[in-house]
């Protein structure tokens, strides 16, 4: 009796001391010229599994149009760094969900356990990996199917998993502009560390743009990476896991991504854990990648890509002559943005007696406290705003045009300067976006 109780002591003992380790990974976007987001996915889904995460314990969730698309010179393959024969990331990249079905709600209800597919299953006990890259503004983030994923439903669905026991410690890797805006809540001792590639007041970068996007001597017409999102993944390629603390990596990583400012959020605590305790470590090394050379500001990469390959091409070649028309089409795509985020300021400044207040609603970065009031009206321009076929996004929102989510923020840090209710600032939003219209570049579509 007395020996059995020892014995069943000393297996939950174990069982403790046996945490099992976990990981989700989520790609945002879409389209070709996307490509460095479902590259960096599917890189980190390859680190993952060489680190020993059972397959069981890992979920992708990508739109997954890229690597066979006929813009992509290595159909079936894709690359997250240059070179003469870097590794095809796309090789056993096992997607558990694809197209359609990647949506915010998705990402929710799988790292809840609440999906009806595969699904975290996490304990207690566990270590749980959450990794995200695409596009983002302060307080959203982009999903390929919409809706947005809002800085409150992130909150909430951290909560929940808090509440459900669902891991001892989380560590969550975020590569968006402004995502330095999207963990507000959490606190010092609740297990959960955030690592962000930007602050909440600037863009992230792609990396291995324009002429370092070459694999095998060929241009690949599109950035390879992300340069916070390339720069963790090789430092983890280097097989140090098992004796690299996660802020050593935090330290090189901030040093390298030098063109915006890595942030931590949450619980210092789980900075002092081995990577390998989120990712068990090989100690196996990785051929060491070229540097992350030609980052972009990700707000200006689909212009500036398409600059490239005019400058590029061949002269009076047929891909220069469509390379000017997607030129030009990037370029009156993001004028319409321009255009349209101005007249939601004149709209709501138009009753306002106050020197420069388009200007000042246009450029202020007031802190994003009203999370209910931006909400909404995030909501209102996903859902009434026109949708740009250039971009590919599913509502309002786009890549570019995301970064004025900071003058939502103003206008509901500004109500009282505004003299205008939430309601009232939807009102304004409807008006600058009338619903149903739609533009940019069906052509391009694939
Ligand atoms: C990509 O193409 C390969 C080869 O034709 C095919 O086996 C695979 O199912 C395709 N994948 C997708 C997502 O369409
Ligand atoms: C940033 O890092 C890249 C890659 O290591 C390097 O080529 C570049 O010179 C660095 N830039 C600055 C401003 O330090």
């Amino acid at each position: 009796m007395a020996a059995s109780k020892i014995l069943a002591a000393a297996a939950t003992l174990l069982g403790a001391a046996e945490a099992a380790k976990w990981a989700v990974i989520a790609a945002g976007s879409k389209g070709f010229f996307n490509y460095r987001h479902q590259a960096d996915a599917c890189h980190a889904y390859q680190v993952m599994k060489k680190s020993g995460i059972p397959e069981d314990h890992i979920i992708l969730m990508m739109e997954d149009d890229v690597a066979n698309s006929t813009e992509n010179p290595f159909p079936g393959q894709l690359f997250n760094e240059p070179g003469e024969n870097p590794p095809d990331v796309y090789a056993g990249c096992k997607i558990d969900y694809r197209g359609r079905d990647v949506t915010a709600k998705l990402f929710m209800d799988v790292l809840t356990g609440k999906a009806p597919g595969k699904c975290l299953k996490s304990g207690p006990e566990d270590h749980v990996f959450i990794n995200f890259v695409d596009h983002g503004g302060v307080g959203i983030i982009e999903f390929p199917n919409g809706p947005l994923l809002h800085v409150k439903e992130l909150s909430q669905t951290l909560d929940e998993m808090k509440q459900k026991n669902m891991f001892k410690q989380l560590v969550f890797y975020m590569e968006a502009c402004e995502s330095g805006s999207m963990f507000p809540q959490l606190k010092k001792d609740d297990g959960i560390l955030a690592v962000t590639a930007a602050n909440s007041q600037e863009s992230s970068w792609g990396t291995y743009c324009e002429s370092s996007a070459k694999v095998k001597g060929k241009d690949i017409g599109s950035c390879l990476g992300d340069l916070f999102s390339v720069n963790w993944m090789q430092d983890d390629d280097k097989g140090m896991m098992s004796s690299e603390k996660i802020k050593d990596q935090i330290a090189t990583v901030s040093k390298l991504t030098n063109k915006s400012h890595v942030c931590v959020f949450g619980d210092n605590s789980v900075e002092e854990e081995t990577i390998g305790d989120f990712e068990l470590g090989t100690g196996e090394s990785a051929v060491e990648a070229p540097p992350a050379e030609n980052s972009v500001d990700v707000r200006d990469i689909y212009l500036t890509q398409s600059i490239y390959a005019w400058r590029t091409a061949a002269p009076g070649s047929a891909e220069k002559a469509k390379a000017w028309k997607t030129m030009m089409k990037a370029a009156a795509d993001r004028q319409f943005d321009e255009d349209l985020f101005t007249k939601m300021a004149e709209h709501a400044c138009a009753d306002v007696n106050l020197h420069d207040c388009v200007g000042k609603f246009m450029r202020d970065r007031a802190e994003l406290k009203d999370i209910d009031c931006h909400y909404s009206l995030s909501g209102q321009v996903f859902g009434q705003c026109p949708v740009s076929l250039f971009h590919r996004s599913p509502g309002g929102w786009n890549g570019y045009n995301m970064k004025y989510s900071q003058m939502l923020v103003n206008f509901c840090e500004g109500q009282a300067v505004l003299g205008k209710s939430t309601e009232d600032l939807r009102k304004v939003i409807a008006k600058a976006c009338p619903l149903s219209l739609s533009r940019g570049a069906p052509e391009l579509l694939v």
